[in-house]
């Protein structure tokens, strides 16, 4: 596959990296990068901005057309509007956290965004992280890369993220497993290691070293990397 077509697949649970290491290897690469999960959550956002029940899942899948949902894939700056509303900052706020596995269960909108979701992959070029991208989404992809840590190292990490000082490493790590568990145990589409995929398990690893590993992946897979 030449590089300016491949599609990287990186899925995994809350917490394993995921977003930071994708983005970092689009960037070296030259690739673009594509967040789902940030797609879900705007979404989601949409969903309680509009009273929209979303433990409803006749009321969410029938408001699922209605959000006009756009994704920059520049990895420098990803950015994304609903409604021409950039809602970068307040999908990663607690009430659309707390609302985002409910809301992606709902298959008429898993419909709808892996429709939208290929169609930004198009002819490729792109690393493309969420829940079943090498599963559902780019089946085809050249690479699919499974990252995952142990509970306990993701759940330390989100917390050295959260710009929330008081949060516990306790309470986050409660919040990763209901996630994990709703993700995992859904109907449609639920996350899974794909059949083909490259297991990489980043508890012991550093940022950094995840990315040499990946581009490293990629080199395997690509004709010009
Ligand atoms: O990666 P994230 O934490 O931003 O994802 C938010 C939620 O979106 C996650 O809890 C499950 C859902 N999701 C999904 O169902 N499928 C994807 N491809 C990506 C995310």
């Amino acid at each position: 596959t030449p590089l300016a077509t491949i599609v990287v697949a990186v899925d995994g649970p809350s917490g394993s990296g995921k977003s930071s290491v994708s983005r970092a290897v689009a960037q070296r690469l030259g690739l673009r990068y594509l967040d789902t999960g940030a797609m879900y959550r705007a979404v989601t956002w949409w969903m309680l901005h509009n009273q929209v029940d979303v433990h409803d899942a006749a009321a969410v899948a029938a408001a699922a057309d209605k959000p006009e949902l756009v994704s920059g894939t520049d990895p420098a700056g990803p950015t994304i509007t609903v409604d021409g509303i950039d809602v970068a900052g307040p999908i990663r706020g607690a009430e659309v956290t707390g609302a985002v596995s409910a809301v992606s269960a709902v298959p008429e909108i898993r419909t709808r965004l892996v429709a939208l979701q290929r169609a930004a992959i198009g002819a490729g070029g792109i690393v493309v992280e969420g829940r079943d991208i090498g599963t559902v989404v780019a089946p085809d992809a050249a690479l699919k890369v499974y990252l995952t840590a142990s509970e306990a190292a993701r759940a330390a990490r989100r917390n050295a993220e959260s710009d929330d000082p008081a949060a516990s490493v306790t309470a986050t790590q409660a919040d990763l497993a209901r996630r994990d568990a709703l993700d995992s145990g859904r109907a449609t589409a639920p996350l899974s290691m794909p059949a083909d995929g490259v297991l990489v398990d980043t508890t012991e690893m550093d940022r950094d070293q995840v990315v040499e590993h990946l581009l490293a992946l990629v080199g395997t897979r690509a004709e010009d990397a």
